[in-house]
């Protein structure tokens, strides 16, 4: 029997403005993250008299270099109780993607135990534990629409981000976020690609790691600008440190008809997911 199942959705990032390289080999930033409510990790948590951790998906590791198992170590030694639960991930949410599903796996992990726990540890230390365990993850202890700036663990909640309908598109490779970081500064831009900021729906739309990304995977920059082209696409743009790119979909247009092009045009391989933003 189930105690609690938690829903733990992707996220996109709208703009994603990289200010610089800090001391500590991190980088600061300032990023607009939104929640995809529909495109979501399923995290259960069943009694045992022991921890454990099983998931559905076998490329995933099961060992404590996963953040689920990570985050629930993390809670148990700050709470000092044993962890009487057995978690089970169902995953949705593609690796590699920008998507931060790893992350939104960790905080839902984080979530459920405090919920489920005869002394929660409240909000606070919770965030104190998620942004230890990684840069997005406190963003996901609430989701919704916020910007996020330091390494991405200081929220503020955005207003009036309007719920907005997107396409994403990505190859079977992802990308290594440390890598995308690493080569930020000194990276070029590929030429005859659109790295400047767009507009629609009100927002103002780009990514400082498209550079660094697209110099060394050239498709996911042709995947940008085929978006651009389409008649369907208001904006186009990388998430995170990709490997997934997105249109911002015109008011009206149909997601079928773009992602069946793309499959035939660009890739037959291509994972989609068609949604509204949070
Ligand atoms: O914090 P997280 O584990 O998600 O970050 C993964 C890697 O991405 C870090 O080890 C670092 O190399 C890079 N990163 C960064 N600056 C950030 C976030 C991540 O350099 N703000």
């Amino acid at each position: 029997m189930t105690s609690l199942a938690l829903s733990a959705p992707a996220k996109l990032n709208l703009h994603l403005r990289v200010r610089g390289r800090r001391d500590d080999g991190f980088h600061e930033l300032e990023t607009l993250m939104v929640t995809l409510p529909g495109l979501a990790d399923t995290l259960e948590f069943f009694p045992s008299e022991n921890f454990g951790f099983t998931c559905d998906d076998p490329s995933i590791p099961s060992d404590a270099s996963n953040l689920v198992v990570r985050a629930a170590l993390a809670y148990q030694a700050a709470s000092g109780q044993g962890i009487r639960h057995r978690l089970h991930l169902g995953k949705v949410i593609p690796h590699g993607a920008g998507l931060g599903g790893g992350s939104s796996d960790a905080a839902a992990t984080l979530r459920g135990l405090d919920r489920l726990s005869p002394a929660p540890l409240g909000p606070a230390k919770l965030w104190e534990l998620a942004a230890a365990l990684g840069s997005d993850i406190p963003f996901f202890l609430t989701g919704g629409a916020m910007i996020c700036r330091g390494r991405g663990e200081i929220l503020e909640p955005a207003e009036n981000v309007p719920s907005i309908p997107v396409v994403l598109l990505k190859p079977a490779f992802g990308v290594a976020t440390p890598d995308a970081y690493r080569r930020w500064r000194d990276s070029k831009e590929v030429p005859g690609i659109l790295y400047t900021a767009q507009e629609a729906h009100g927002l103002t739309w780009f990514n400082d790691l498209e550079r660094p990304v697209f110099e060394k995977h050239r498709f996911l920059a042709e995947m940008k600008q085929w978006l651009l082209a389409r008649q369907e696409t208001e904006a186009a743009l990388m998430s995170g440190s990709g490997a997934t790119v997105f249109a911002v979909l015109r008011d009206g247009s149909d997601a079928a008809p773009l992602i069946a092009a793309a499959r035939r045009e660009l890739d037959p391989g291509l994972w989609s997911w068609s949604g509204l933003t949070a």
